[in-house]
């Protein structure tokens, strides 16, 4: 069984180290990978959003499944072209990739369904002056998303009109995220704790497979700018009542509308929640799993990941499968200084190799190699994970394993499970 795992980052490393691990025998494939992936798999040199290459070589390869990583691909549809073409695709085609690629259309949707979410309105750049108007009669804090994919970057939590009002015009008419911030959402802001919950889906049937938790500001205590993720938990324990509330009123509701919608849904959905005093509310839909959670929730698992998508890519989810994890998993990620506006690379690293003989795995993202020494190539370099009986003895594992990794400007949280 040959498979092709789309993507470069950390996520990808942890999934590709996972279905090395699968009964299933993969041949795996990857595109196009990093260092990490390549003790695993095959590197292959295409580019996440150059789908038809990808196609072109997984039909030439003989590749049976493609399994995206990332959103790019997804959002390019991928699936699309793969369902056209005869290869299958563990993701949602296009249309029901919205739920990520379009904020509007996901709030919308969540709407019509009665899916707790915040209020909110929708403007479209020739709406500035509606925009600002009505940003002058909140309360604040406020929050303004924009429309399009913008890799992470594109929600400001404004705490001023002023601050508001420059935001819109950043977004809208300076075009900061060019196309995806022409038109914007602005929302309540909710107060909680925040979750991310993980779906797997089949086209038909579904199951929430994962809980956890993402350290999404750049700093301690969080503090300091939204980034792609800085460290994950899993799982993240929820009393019953909350659990239901979320199985219910969101995912249950959310797979539900989109099979009225026309929109049958294969691959993962991740919901990220506010938990707040009036029950968990959902703030965002990514189609795919989440980085950094991705290198928390795996290594955990105690079934087959890879017997889990093969059964789901074909339509016949094996829902028995999916089984309540007994430990826990703490992942802590070490960024470049500069990450994540300007981070600045080409940094020797060392002592991964005793880093996992304390913790469990070191997933390598921003990294390439040259010369047979690994240098730092991204904001996002690397991710530390260890599992433990507790979430104590799996944080303390973790951080005893990064104290003995180096490279030049090396930033990461000390807080991820606090
Ligand atoms: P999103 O991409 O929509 O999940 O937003 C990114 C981050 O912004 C979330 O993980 C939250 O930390 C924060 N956020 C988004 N929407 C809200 C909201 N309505 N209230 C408070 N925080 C929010
Ligand atoms: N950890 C956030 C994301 O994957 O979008």
């Amino acid at each position: 069984m040959k498979v092709l795992v789309v993507g470069k980052g950390g996520r990808e490393s942890a999934i590709v180290w996972k279905l090395d691990q699968s009964e299933e025998k993969f041949e795996i494939f990857t595109a196009p990978g990093n260092p990490f992936t390549a003790r695993y798999a095959q590197n292959i040199p295409i580019k996440e959003n150059d789908v038809r290459a990808l196609i072109d070589f997984a039909l030439k390869e003989g590749i049976d499944l493609i399994f995206p990583g990332g959103e790019t691909s997804i959002g390019l549809g991928i699936a699309d072209e793969g369902e056209r073409r005869g290869i299958k695709v563990l993701a949602p085609k296009r249309d029901a990739a919205r739920l990520e690629t379009s904020k509007i259309w996901a709030k919308s949707f969540a709407k019509k369904y009665r899916i707790p979410t915040a209020d909110f309105e929708v403007f479209t750049d020739e709406e500035f002056d509606d925009a600002v108007e009505y940003v002058k009669g909140q309360t604040y804090p406020i929050v303004i998303k924009a429309d399009g994919l913008a890799g992470g970057k594109g929600v400001v939590i404004a705490n001023s009109v002023g601050e508001a009002i420059n935001t819109l015009d950043q977004f809208m008419n300076r075009r900061k995220f060019g196309e995806a911030s022409r038109r914007v959402v602005i929302e309540k802001f909710l107060k909680g704790e925040e979750a991310s919950v993980f779906a797997v889906a089949d086209g038909y049937r579904w199951k929430v497979f994962a809980y956890a938790r993402d350290y999404k500001r750049l700093l301690d205590g969080d503090r300091g700018p939204n980034t792609g993720g800085m460290g994950s938990i899993s799982p993240v324990i929820l009393d019953r009542t909350t659990r239901s509330l979320i199985e219910e009123n969101v995912v249950k509701r959310t797979f539900e509308g989109l099979a009225k919608e026309g929109l049958p849904y294969k691959g993962f959905l991740y919901f990220g929640l506010m938990l707040t005093e009036n029950g968990p509310f959902l703030l965002e839909y990514n189609v795919r799993l989440g980085d950094p959670e991705t290198q928390a929730i795996l290594p955990i698992l105690d079934y087959d990941f890879g017997r889990l998508i093969l059964s789901a890519a074909v339509g016949k989810l094996e829902i028995d499968l999916i089984k309540k994890c007994n430990r826990f998993s703490c992942c802590v990620v070490a960024a470049s200084r500069g990450y994540p506006e300007n981070p600045i690379t080409g940094f020797p690293i060392t002592g991964i190799e005793e880093a996992e003989r304390i913790a469990d795995v070191v997933f390598l993202a921003g990294v390439k190699e040259k010369d047979g020494q690994l240098l730092t190539d991204g904001g996002r370099v690397l991710s530390v994970v260890a599992t433990g009986d507790s979430l104590e003895e799996a944080r303390r594992r973790t951080y005893e394993g990064l104290s003995r990794i180096h490279f030049e400007g090396m930033h990461y949280r000390r807080d991820v499970g606090m």
